[in-house]
């Protein structure tokens, strides 16, 4: 039986291999490892393309989330408000920056920030709102820039998850203030390592980002703030600009699985799809999840005929045994915490098979 994995990065790398391989060897016999022109050029191309004027490449997409929050002025006493079910790097950047995260529960047709419930959170502590487009999927992007305009409140999206997600020809990292992302290696758009980037329209802060994640430095041994070490490797950017030139026909190619998908699943008993958007480009698919009753026996039944599946994510940031100091408990967030129980990812990439998602589907019904 050959196994279905979760995803297959061996086979984007044969897709991308010669058009990667003489960079990667152009930068080692260069000796060229560290930011330079790669990242620079890297920087100007992911800008254009997210539609913003700024992006600077830093460490991985915690650091992008964390260096943009204090670009954004976040400090002690402040509250940010973001959401319990996301991956916990989300919540961690705001304590990084000093803050206190605030947790909101979500909408349950789609998973996502609901801008409806902000009022309730928001007080004159609020610094800051982090919605996640979660699995890919844009989150009320205009609701919420309607909403922080109206409050003076920063609006960092974070979009680790969501490059080249559009709403109204704008695309994740155009909105608000700033937006992170991450190019961790299963990303939409991966490095072959650890990477991220803040993109932002606000010129003060992309310098403030560009010198925190590097020491602080304003010019060569000139620290004008306390920063760290979070530059982008040259080589992690040679690969990225590379791949960044077919992001969007990847993009197309989770669509169009994730509508198989859609079109097979629908009707089947005790599934339960996330509403799938209106406007299709909304949506990248970095992960397509379902939503079932009897979560374990599925897996269990899918792991037994050779499917990979994944969990994203089975436990909330509020009932997390290191995140008890919030201050929140069980049932504070009844969507969120459903889901965590439902939740299952299928596997999706851009180099999966009609035939393996007509596999994935098939398992699925014989599971019952
Ligand atoms: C929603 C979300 N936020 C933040 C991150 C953090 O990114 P990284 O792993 O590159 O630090 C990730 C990715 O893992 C993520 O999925």
């Amino acid at each position: 039986m050959t196994r279905q994995p979760f995803v297959d990065l061996g086979a984007q790398y044969r897709e991308v291999r010669d058009e990667l391989l003489p960079e990667v060897e152009r930068l080692l016999a260069a000796g060229a490892f560290v930011g330079g022109e790669p990242v620079t050029r890297f920087e100007t191309a992911f800008a254009a393309y997210c539609g913003a004027p700024h992006a600077i490449g830093v460490a991985n997409g915690t650091d992008a989330l964390h260096l943009a929050l204090r670009a954004l002025g976040v400090a002690p006493g402040d509250d940010v408000v973001t959401v319990p079910n996301t991956f916990v790097a989300t919540a961690e950047a705001i304590v990084q920056a000093g803050a206190r995260p605030v947790l909101l529960d979500v909408r349950p047709d789609t998973l996502l920030m609901d801008v409806a419930a902000l009022d309730a959170v928001a007080t004159s502590r609020t610094r800051a709102i982090v919605p996640v487009h979660l699995y890919g999927c844009l989150a009320d992007v205009e609701g919420l820039e309607r909403w922080c305009a109206a409050r003076g409140v920063a609006l960092l999206e974070d979009a680790a998850q969501a490059h080249g997600a559009a709403r109204g020809g704008r695309r994740a990292g155009a909105f608000g203030d700033a937006a992170a992302f991450s190019f961790y290696p299963a990303k939409n758009l991966g490095a072959a390592g650890e990477a991220g980037a803040v993109v932002t329209r606000r010129a003060d802060v992309a310098q403030r980002v560009a010198r925190l994640r590097d020491h602080g430095q304003s010019a060569r041994y000139h620290h004008d703030l306390v920063g760290y070490n979070s530059r982008l490797d040259a080589l992690q950017a040679a690969v990225l600009a590379v791949k960044l030139r077919r992001l969007d026909a990847w993009n197309a190619r989770r669509r169009a699985l994730a509508a198989l998908y859609r079109e097979r699943l629908a009707k089947v008993p005790g599934v339960e799809l996330t509403a799938a958007p209106a406007d299709a480009e909304s949506h990248v698919y970095h992960l397509f999840v379902i939503r079932v009753a009897h979560r374990e026996r599925l897996r269990a039944g899918l792991t037994a005929r050779g499917i990979d599946t994944g969990l994203h994510y089975p436990v909330p940031i509020h009932l997390q045994r290191g995140w008890q100091h919030l201050g929140y408990g069980p049932g504070d967030f009844p969507v969120a915490e459903a889901a965590a129980d439902a939740v299952l990812s299928l596997p999706i990439y851009p180099h999966m098979s009609e035939n393996a998602v007509h596999r994935v589907c098939d398992a699925i019904e014989a599971c019952g």
